[in-house]
């Protein structure tokens, strides 16, 4: 295994074939209220009697050199409901004994799914759009297979063979595919004895583990004031254990930021250890404006930091890693293509005391909103609980160019602008994320009378699930008027407000 999950009975196995919407399957199935997990295809045979499985879908062609295969024999061996999206499908047609015609023409966007006689698959399902993406189809079937629904031109794109094996060309975990969720609970229904996945029950799970993981020993854990360090320190103080919460104000936090988190640690009882380190790292980030360069600073010198403070030996480091965080460490880890970023909670010196057993990891199953029901029924404040992410980096990812005190204090003062008019509107909740960037450049304008010449302010604000892909939202125009008005009248340097209206990708959410 090359994550830390052990396969669990009657789960819903994902097997991933590098699909940018594989984590959507696991989340839809989860949301349907079963537990589910990715693996890797090497792993499917290692499975422990799983309830179901979704072979996703991948990047890859059938005809490829180094096309992914499946262990058939293992996969028929489990007798359980088994889905193909997209290139799964492909690849159970070509079990099956049909044939896959390769296609340079990529198939991008919305089609019109016609369910075709009583497949269960499709109880309930009508003509409806699906989302498609894919290259390559289906050609030959062979005799045992069914088509049980084709595109409006009466292309086949869904399968079945046989009671237990469907396959469908679209993609139903994504929200453009109209009636996608209902097809996969029709999926999940044709296996009864699937394993509810219910937040409640996880909690106290969660719980009983973590005081056996901890034994004893005392656990040190980072607070950011984020949403997952403060899931993670409530739960530890919740499970009584022996806890050590350090917090590093690096300099680069939102405005106000600093004093809240403490205030609140305070409020719930939970002793904070501050380090107030501004002052080094604004100095060691003086002059320097490459933003590889500035991340690298950052990421060290918060280490070195953190790692001083602990001090000696450490029994046990808590982190807040997510279940994204694995599944991208893991798929960093097989894929061939570059890594583009290191996670920090991957870094060597928590990899060796990985080894050592010394890392605990509880919220290592859950995705982000998950993590926030969770700290919902921990009793924490619904405004952390929703609160959005914010980069361990902090502003300087949005201070493009060398960082100054002035330049902070114009993102702190413009951001804090922005996110009081999107909560004052009700749009905090309805976004993903929201960010200030200062754009390094300056230009001209007016000012009272006077000319003025200073930077521009670009203000995000996104749609996303799990920040892998995004969508710039559509916010009302009286409101960026309202927000630009403030922020022109009353941030210094700043002389000129701009909105992003970038997808990811090819944008990243924040700009360096
Ligand atoms: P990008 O900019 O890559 O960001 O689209 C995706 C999400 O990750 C956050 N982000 C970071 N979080 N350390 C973090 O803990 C980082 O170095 C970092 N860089 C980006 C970003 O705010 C967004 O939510």
């Amino acid at each position: 295994m090359n994550h830390q999950i052990s396969p669990v009975e009657n789960e819903v196995s994902v097997i991933d074939f590098g699909s940018q919407y594989t984590q959507l399957i696991v989340r839809r199935v989860r949301e349907l209220g079963f537990l589910a997990h990715l693996y890797q295809p090497e792993e499917l045979p290692l499975l422990n009697k799983p309830g179901a499985i979704i072979l996703s879908g991948g990047p890859k062609s059938t005809h490829d050199e180094d096309a992914i295969d499946i262990d058939f024999a293992a996969l028929q061996g489990y007798g359980v409901p088994v889905l193909g999206v997209c290139y799964g499908m492909q690849l159970l047609n070509l079990k099956f004994g049909g044939s896959v015609s390769r296609s340079e023409h990529r198939e991008y966007g919305p089609a019109q799914l016609v369910p075709k006689g009583d497949s269960p698959l499709y109880q309930g399902v009508k003509d409806s759009q699906v989302w498609m993406s894919h290259s390559d189809t289906v050609e030959n079937l062979s005799e045992t297979t069914q088509v049980i629904a084709t595109n409006k031109d009466g292309i086949p794109v869904s399968l079945s063979w046989g009671h237990d094996f469907y396959g469908i060309q679209f993609h139903p975990e994504v929200t453009h595919s109209h009636q996608g969720t209902l097809i996969l609970k029709n999926f999940l229904n044709l296996a009864p004895e699937l394993k509810p996945f219910k937040i409640n029950d996880f909690k106290e799970e969660l719980l009983e583990k973590i005081r056996k993981d901890v034994g004893g020993r005392e656990v040190v854990c980072g607070v950011s004031g984020g949403v997952d360090s403060t899931v993670l320190a409530v739960l530890l103080k919740e499970a009584g254990v022996n806890m050590r919460a350090i917090f590093v104000d690096h300099g680069l936090l939102r405005k106000n930021e600093s004093a809240e988190v403490q205030s609140y640690f305070k409020k719930i009882g939970i002793n904070l250890q501050v380090l107030e380190v501004s002052e080094l790292f604004l100095g060691k980030l003086a002059g320097v404006s490459d933003p590889e360069v500035k991340r690298k600073i950052i990421g060290n010198l918060f280490l070195d930091v953190f790692w001083d403070a602990v001090g000696g030996e450490v029994e046990l480091l808590a982190q807040g890693t997510l279940y994204p965080d694995v599944i991208e460490s893991a798929s960093n880890k097989n894929s061939k293509a570059s890594t583009i970023k290191t996670h920090h909670n991957r870094i060597s010196r928590v990899l060796e005391l990985q080894e050592q057993g010394k890392v605990l990891e509880p919220l290592d199953q859950l995705f982000k909103d998950e993590v926030r029901e969770l700290g919902m029924l921990l009793g924490i404040d619904a405004d952390i609980v929703n609160r959005h992410p914010f980069p361990g980096p902090g502003l300087a990812v949005r201070c493009p160019g060398a960082i100054t005190p002035e330049k902070l204090h114009s993102i702190r003062e413009a951001d804090a602008i922005f996110i009081g008019k999107l909560k004052e509107h009700g749009w905090y909740d309805k976004v993903w994320q929201a960010c200030v960037t200062l754009i390094d450049s300056k230009t001209v304008g007016v000012k009272g009378d006077e000319r003025s010449y200073e930077n521009p302010v670009s203000l995000r604000a996104v749609i996303s699930e799990d920040a892998m892909t995004a969508d710039w939202v559509e916010l009302p125009y009286e409101l960026i008027r309202e927000v630009s008005n403030l922020i022109l009248n009353k941030v210094p340097g700043v002389n000129r407000v701009l909105y992003d209206v970038s997808t990811k990708p090819p944008a990243s959410i924040e700009w360096e």
